[in-house]
């Protein structure tokens, strides 16, 4: 087992946020690492390298009941999907220095219980790889696309939280399927990123003024997919403007993520009968038999640079709280992780 560090930091959950996380949601804790002469069959000690800045992480600060993973108990630290490598191990398959992802939480050590799930990192893959390039949210976007979407060359793609981890790829696997892409983000550097090194067709500004009509002016004919990470505000404007047989794509409502309880609804469901649309959640997991499919897929795209990906990594065990905060400002550009160091 490799010398391992005196303390264990932690960011426990305080209290439940009521809009966007602050630091006083959080709170600073010390405890010891956890004994690995004590491990039981099939557990494992971990110790986390990166955690992934997941929106749906704040769903998952509310009181029970509305989230699909558990509530995260106050005193709690903080659940969060996490690349970590292994420092003590009594399960077969899984040595000391194996580097894995796991849902673990903002602390330093993870005591994992036997019955809990580690993936291998893939052979050819750094951490940083596995969770940005080829990560979560890039098979998300992968599925959510080609599964649900089922892009055809011509179709005109709309993209919200296009210039993010998830939005920006399902863009450019649009234009690898020969779509027109429209990228929906906030703020002109995000859309010149988008028009620029990720080849859309067009940007535009949802904070800027009259975001419907310019939407309407570039989908003349309508949209064909509406990739929705964002839901609320936006995704009403995409309904209004949806052509016949097009298909929604509920991947993610961030637009709603801090306001608490069940998300507000669309209204105008006669724009959908009238267009024969079809609106579809999903959940990247639907489709995990289908990972190696997908990572290969991915690893060619970004080879043969069609693909392009922005990680922001933030350093600072000591700034967790705000790194994850970004989020919900915009504050991040491309796929957010929180560096443990
Ligand atoms: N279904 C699934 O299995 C699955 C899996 C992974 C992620 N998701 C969902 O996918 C979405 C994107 O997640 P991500 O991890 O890739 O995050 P991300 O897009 O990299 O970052 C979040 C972005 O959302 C935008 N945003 C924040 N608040 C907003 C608001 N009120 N209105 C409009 N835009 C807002 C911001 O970009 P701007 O600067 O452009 O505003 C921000 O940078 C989330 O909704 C997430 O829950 C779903």
């Amino acid at each position: 087992m490799e010398k391992m560090a005196e303390i264990n930091r932690q960011w426990l959950l305080r209290r439940r946020p009521t809009s966007n996380v602050t630091a006083d949601d959080f709170e600073y804790s010390e405890t010891s690492i956890p004994d690995s002469s004590s491990l039981r069959p099939g557990e494992l000690i971990l110790r986390n390298l990166l955690f992934l800045c997941a929106p749906t992480m704040r769903n998952w600060m509310e009181p029970p009941g509305n989230s699909l993973y558990p509530s995260i108990a106050i005193g709690d630290p903080v659940m969060a999907p996490a690349a970590c490598e292994v420092v003590a191990s009594a399960r077969e398959g899984v040595p000391v220095g194996m580097r894995v992802t796991a849902f673990t939480s903002w602390q330093d050590y993870q005591r994992i219980a036997a019955d809990h799930p580690v993936t291998p990192v893939p052979d050819g893959l750094s951490v940083t790889d596995i969770m940005t390039t080829y990560g979560l949210n890039a098979r998300t976007a992968y599925f959510g696309l080609l599964k649900v979407g089922k892009p055809r060359a011509g179709d005109t793609l709309v993209v919200s939280g296009a210039a993010g981890s998830t939005g920006s790829v399902a863009a450019q696997i649009g234009k690898i399927m020969g779509c027109r892409v429209i990228g929906i983000a906030g703020g002109a550097r995000k859309c010149a990123w988008l028009t620029g090194e990720c080849g859309l067709d067009a940007a535009v500004d949802y904070r800027s003024g009259d975001f419907e009509g310019k939407l309407r002016e570039l989908c003349p004919d309508g949209i064909d997919i509406f990739y929705d990470n964002v839901g609320g505000d936006i995704l009403q404007a995409a309904i209004e403007n949806m052509a016949k047989f097009g298909r929604i794509i509920l991947c993610g409502q961030i637009a709603t993520y801090t306001e608490g309880g069940p998300a507000r609804g669309p209204n105008n469901m006669m724009r959908l009968i009238y267009g024969s649309v079809t609106m579809q959640g999903f959940l990247q997991a639907d489709y995990a038999d289908e990972t190696d499919a997908a990572l290969k897929q991915l690893r060619q795209w970004v080879d043969q640079g069609l693909i392009v990906h922005r990680a922001d990594i933030r350093p600072g065990f000591e700034r967790i709280p705000q790194t994850f905060a970004a989020l919900f400002e915009g504050g991040n550009e491309g796929t957010l992780l929180a560096a443990v160091n």
